[in-house]
């Protein structure tokens, strides 16, 4: 089976390696802004000064891997990418959040409509199975809950323990776990992009990043954690949906709560079902289990199920 791989960087490159062991699957291409490298090397060689769309015409993939930057003005280029695959019966395996929260419906239909395998479950939770474990969730789901982003996630446990939001946030800029630019996790938006996804696949709906009401933890006071702490409560980002109301908002959490005990950079979900409620907790970041998540799709598609 031909795959091309879109985007090398961290993601990128811990795919390239992880797949090395899949001897039916060979890495034709590699496509990154600087263009098409053919086959694959350690170290990234332009060998064609072309774009996405046209690396995957000329390589003519079984498969797409996509692991560039995401891009949530339009999606581009990975959605025009997919729609060109899909329509072509290509699978298509994402990490990449910003093409399926503005247009999941538009993907996911493609993928119906010529039977061509999407998997992402690498957009949420990395290689913590939540968007596939509502492949073997028969049912409906009246609820979903859980803590999505793991830089807000450890700056309100090291605010817990005594830090205040700047010294928190150097931390874990220091530590890998923030951007440079944080904007995108502390403002909550990164958090929204996620439960839009999963409200999507819980709730077989078709929000978009838009219908999500959503607030961050950006300069929140020491004191509000202090006082909640002294009252056995945490304050913890939480992303919330019953398929109508999406929403992510700073919330108190009792210690009778699953999601109490997740701290640091940990994810958490917990799904509530007419028959059993189950919390999965697990890394939600980091290249390795980013390419984890998009191998765990690779492994669906190839049919390798069974125990
Ligand atoms: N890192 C994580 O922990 C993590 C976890 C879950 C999901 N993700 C998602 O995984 C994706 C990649 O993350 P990363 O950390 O690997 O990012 P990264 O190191 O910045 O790599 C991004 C790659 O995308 C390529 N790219 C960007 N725009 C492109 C375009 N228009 N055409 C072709 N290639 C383009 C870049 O090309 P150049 O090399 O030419 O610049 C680069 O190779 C993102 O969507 C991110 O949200 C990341």
């Amino acid at each position: 089976m031909k795959a091309l791989l879109c985007g090398f960087g961290n993601v990128g490159r811990a795919f390239a390696e992880m797949i090395e062991s899949f001897p039916d699957i060979t890495l034709s291409g590699v496509v990154t802004r600087k263009g098409l490298m053919l086959g694959k090397n350690r170290e990234f060689k332009t060998h064609r000064e072309v774009s996405v769309l046209e690396a995957f015409h000329e390589i003519k993939p079984d498969i797409i891997v996509d692991t560039m930057s995401a891009n949530y003005k339009d999606g581009e280029p990975s959605y025009s990418l997919y729609l060109s695959a899909l329509n072509e019966g290509t699978a298509v395996i994402t990490v990449n959040k910003a093409p399926l929260s503005l247009h999941y419906s538009e993907i996911v239909n493609a993928s119906k409509k010529h039977n061509a395998f999407l998997g992402f479950q690498g957009t949420v939770m990395s290689g913590t199975p939540s968007i596939n474990l509502r492949r073997i969730m028969p049912g409906q789901i009246s609820q979903i809950k859980g803590i999505l982003n793991g830089t807000t996630n450890y700056i309100l446990t090291r605010m817990y323990e005594g830090l205040d939001y700047d010294n928190a946030l150097r931390e874990a800029q220091e530590k890998g776990y923030a951007e440079r630019d944080p904007e995108l996790d502390v403002n909550g938006f990164d958090a929204a992009a996620k439960i839009t996804i999963l409200t999507n696949v819980f709730f077989n709906t078709s929000k978009t990043i838009k219908d999500v009401k959503f607030e961050g933890i950006k300069g929140i006071n020491s004191s509000l954690i202090k006082e909640k702490k002294e009252k056995g409560i945490k304050m913890k980002l939480v992303a919330k949906s019953n398929g109508k109301d999406v929403s992510v908002t700073l919330s108190e959490i009792n210690e009778n709560e699953p999601l109490y005990s997740v701290d640091y950079v940990t994810n958490a979900l917990e799904i509530i079902s007419e028959i059993q409620n189950i919390t999965i907790i697990g890394p939600g970041a980091g290249p390795k289990n980013a390419a984890y998540g998009a191998l765990s799709d690779l492994h669906i598609f190839r049919g390798k199920m069974m125990l």
